[in-house]
């Protein structure tokens, strides 16, 4: 126990997560086996979260680990046969000169602040990609079931338009949907839609979840304050305009910081859990800054002609953590010595 919550499962080596010793599920029934550890973390978590916070944590942690070690294509029901190559036919346009082409299906899920508006414009860079943006913002698209079922059944029909659609010629359709739209309120009903009707799952997580507290702030911060001649701006694309953003120094909240940061990670853990016996890859934002050829290896997910993939978007938040956070001293003494440690230190260049 002790062994496992300091560990820094995050840290930026990207051997790490190979040198850390698992606890390993037996090989038979794991959904099972997981759901019940799922659910006593959980339970544990409602009625004694104050004492036995450490063991949440490491049940998360553990959870993680199994789930990031499966290999990425795999999936746990064995539903290996589901078929990935579709031939939409769309009632709005004809598909003409590209209608034989297969069109594969995905979703992206993800959290705000996480790269994936950057990954998205990453991926409609390639000339058959289509990724619709966040459907599922909008409310009225996601109160039940049916209406989620209606709006997935347009997009993967190719009868959504965005300004990323590519129409005739999409290889891969699909969409981006953060974990706090509608998806983990029905995540079994999602799960089941996306094994029948053949949709690949693409999980892009931040490991430094530090930051991303940063950027969640400095970024609502920004919806009122407008530091950009007085318009609110999530994305940028100059580093005139990232040095503005990030003048802005949030103040973290030291007292709830380690709640925080758990929930997050359990939020995660729920969410591989509940989606990774759908044909799924785990991608991390720090991964693709670092390793260009992490889009490759999408590419190939989606059975892609390999293409270079371009976006203009810079990152806000560059150089060393201490110098976005105001009250850095009591991060860093909150954090020392804990499992979240690994979160102060600088991850990744630039
Ligand atoms: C779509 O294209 C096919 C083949 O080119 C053609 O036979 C069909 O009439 C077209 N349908 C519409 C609605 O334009
Ligand atoms: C789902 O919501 C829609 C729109 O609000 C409504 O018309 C429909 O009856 C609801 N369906 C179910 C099964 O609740
Ligand atoms: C990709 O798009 C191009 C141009 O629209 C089209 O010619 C090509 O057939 C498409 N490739 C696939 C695999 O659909
Ligand atoms: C910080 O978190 C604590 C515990 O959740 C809460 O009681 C307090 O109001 C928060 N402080 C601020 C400034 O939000
Ligand atoms: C970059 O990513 C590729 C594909 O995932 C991997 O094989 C390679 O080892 C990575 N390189 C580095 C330096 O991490
Ligand atoms: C964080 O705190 C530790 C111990 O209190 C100290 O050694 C370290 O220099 C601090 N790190 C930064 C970046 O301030």
């Amino acid at each position: 126990m002790n062994a496992l919550s300091s560990l820094c499962i995050f840290r930026s080596d990207p051997l790490a997560l190979n040198d850390i010793l698992v606890i390993k599920p037996p090989k038979k029934s794991p959904l099972l086996l997981r759901m019940s550890v799922l659910i006593f973390s959980m339970v544990c978590g409602v009625f004694i979260c104050s004492v036995c916070s450490k063991q949440i944590s490491t049940h998360a942690r553990t959870m993680l680990m199994e789930l990031q070690n499966e290999k990425p294509s795999r999936n746990r029901l064995g539903l290996t046969d589901v078929p990935l190559l579709h031939y939409p036919n769309p009632v709005s346009f004809n598909r003409s000169e590209c209608a034989g082409n297969p069109v594969r299906f995905f979703a992206i899920l993800s959290n705000q602040r996480s790269g994936s508006g950057w990954f998205e414009t990453l991926l409609n860079s390639h000339i058959n990609v289509s990724s619709n943006g966040e459907i599922f913002s909008v409310r009225e698209r996601r109160v039940n079931v049916s209406t989620i079922v209606q709006t997935l059944d347009k997009v993967y029909n190719l009868d959504w338009f965005s300004s990323a659609s590519k129409n005739e010629c999409s290889a891969a359709i699909g969409l981006k949907w953060m974990l706090n739209q509608g998806l983990m309120e029905h995540p079994k009903e999602v799960a089941d839609y996306f094994n029948r009707r053949g949709v690949s799952v693409i999980f892009l997580f931040r490991r430094n979840l530090l930051r991303r507290m940063v950027s969640v702030l400095a970024n609502s911060y920004d919806r009122y304050a407008k530091l950009l001649n007085g318009a609110h701006k999530s994305h940028v694309h100059s580093t005139e305009e990232a040095d503005t953003l990030s003048k802005y120094k949030p103040i973290i909240n030291s007292t709830s910081l380690l709640v925080d940061l758990k929930d997050m990670e359990m939020r995660m853990a729920k969410a591989l859990e509940y989606f990774s016996i759908n044909r799924h890859m785990i991608l991390y934002y720090e991964d693709l800054i670092r390793n260009r050829t992490k889009l490759k290896d999408v590419q190939d997910f989606l059975g892609l002609p390999q293409m270079e993939l371009r976006s203009r978007q810079i990152k806000i938040h560059r150089g060393t953590l201490s110098d976005h956070i105001k009250n850095w001293d009591d991060v860093n003494k909150t954090l020392h010595g804990t499992a979240y440690e690994c979160f102060l230190q600088t991850d990744y260049s630039s």
